[in-house]
């Protein structure tokens, strides 16, 4: 998996050529590696903004916005659905299950930081910081 990581960090995504070099290096089975990639959720398979918001969809963060959360995230990035890349490619969103912070619902992943009590504001703060930054 960290090699995945890597790779994946890298490209921006996981295209089947990373994936056959990721198994080569490691000596794996193509089909070994391919399958732990489309296991997991935060590997991709497809173009990904730069950076990644994922945010949580789960009943906690569900019942305290959620929704709205990602509808603004949405549009704080300037794309009309979940997993569009923004047109300067810098970014995309994701629906994703817990994040293990419930208490804090609403939450975010931004990239590997970790956002508590979401609003609206707080994610146009976080798309200015990445953007200008
Ligand atoms: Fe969203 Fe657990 S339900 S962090």
């Amino acid at each position: 998996m960290p090699a995945l990581d890597i790779a994946q960090e890298e490209v921006g995504y996981l295209t089947p050529e990373a994936m056959t070099e990721v198994a080569h290096a490691l000596n794996l089975d193509p089909g070994y590696v391919e399958g732990v990639a489309t296991f997991y959720s935060l590997f991709h398979l497809e173009p990904v903004g730069k950076h990644r918001l994922y945010l949580c969809t789960n009943l906690a963060c569900m019942l305290r916005g959620a929704y709205d959360m990602l509808a603004h995230a949405n549009r704080a990035i300037g794309v009309s659905e979940t997993g569009e890349v923004s047109a300067d490619g810098l970014f995309s969103t994701e629906e994703v299950e817990c994040l293990g912070a419930c208490e804090y619902a609403p939450m975010l992943r931004l990239d590997h930081e970790y956002h508590y009590d979401l609003t609206a504001e707080k994610i146009d703060g976080l798309v200015a910081e990445r953007r200008h930054g």
